[in-house]
């Protein structure tokens, strides 16, 4: 098995962002230095993925702007001899090959992923939610390709979270085989609190097999009224046996405001130049009276 191309569903409307998604798609807002979507590719580049195939709709052609050349703006840094910026700039427009597929109804995740279906072929294939960020000593979707590779079987990512928030995520029903490592029975998408099979939650990193595109043309609305992949998981779970990989590292979901804010702070954090006047500044906030 060998996984070449990833899809990035980034056609939501992204209403919790509103309205700062407006116009600009949350995906495009940035954290810290860079939008949101290009901490997603920068993830997926190094895990090995060459292609990466954008499902977008008529509102968010500015992400794939974002993965290409700006002549004008490179003249222009070049001629002010703005070397180390324009050589950024360059890299973001070189660094990955972007096919872009519309959905052109917003009928959710899975439908989403669906609408990949010609790019994406008879090959396994990664998916990594536009707007979920993860940092660790190892990528996210990388951790989860080195499982699928050795063992064959699609996977997805899974994260322990409390068990009051358990409403807001797919939940997985699995024995655990190996240190972090599971076999899903059973998937449920958002269970009521105190009726979840787990705390283990489904975050958005996926390494499928072409059959999951099947399911997903066969499945019907479910939860919310949307066409769920956590449902079609669970018929490639009953069929071809899907594992789950306790992922490692920081997660932020950028279309919440708290986790948003905080991942902002944690890059902000590592640059050397901006931490010390950062940490002041919080003092300062943080001790005065609202
Ligand atoms: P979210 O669950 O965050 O949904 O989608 P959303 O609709 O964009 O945002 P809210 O909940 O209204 O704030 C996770 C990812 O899947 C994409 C989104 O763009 C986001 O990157 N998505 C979601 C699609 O591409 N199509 C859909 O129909 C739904």
């Amino acid at each position: 098995m060998e996984i070449r191309k990833v899809v990035i569903p980034v056609a939501g409307w992204g209403t919790r962002s509103l309205p700062a998604s407006k116009n600009v798609p949350k995906e495009m807002l940035p954290i810290f230095k860079k939008p949101v979507v290009q901490y997603v590719v920068e993830e997926a580049m190094q895990s090995g993925i060459e292609d990466v195939v954008l499902v977008t709709n008529q509102n968010k052609r500015i992400i794939e702007d974002h993965f290409d050349h700006n002549f004008l703006l490179e003249q222009l840094l070049e001629r002010a001899g703005k070397k180390d910026i324009l050589e950024e700039v360059r890299r973001v427009a070189e660094m990955v090959n972007i096919i872009t597929v519309r959905q052109k109804e917003q009928l959710g995740l899975g439908h989403a992923v669906l609408c990949a279906r010609e790019v994406v072929g008879n090959d396994p294939f990664a998916v990594m939610v536009g707007d979920d960020l993860m940092f660790g000593m190892q990528p996210g979707i990388g951790q989860l390709i080195e499982v699928a590779v050795a063992e064959k079987t699609p996977v997805i990512g899974v994260m322990e979270i409390p068990a009051e928030k358990v409403n807001r995520y797919g939940i997985i029903d699995g024995r655990e085989y190996a240190p972090g490592l599971f076999r899903v029975r059973n998937l449920v998408e958002k269970p009521p609190v105190g009726q979840a099979p787990s705390r283990m939650a489904i975050v958005g990193r996926y390494v499928l097999t072409p059959e999951i595109l099947r399911f997903l043309a066969e499945q019907k609305p479910g939860h919310g009224g949307e066409i769920q992949l956590t449902d079609a998981l669970q018929r490639l779970a009953d069929e071809c046996g899907l594992l789950a990989v306790k992922i490692h590292g920081q997660r932020f979901d950028a279309g919440d405001w708290v986790e948003y804010l905080t991942a902002n702070i944690y890059f902000a954090l590592q640059d050397e130049d901006l931490r010390y006047d950062l940490v002041e500044r919080l003092r300062v906030l943080l001790s005065c009276p609202a």
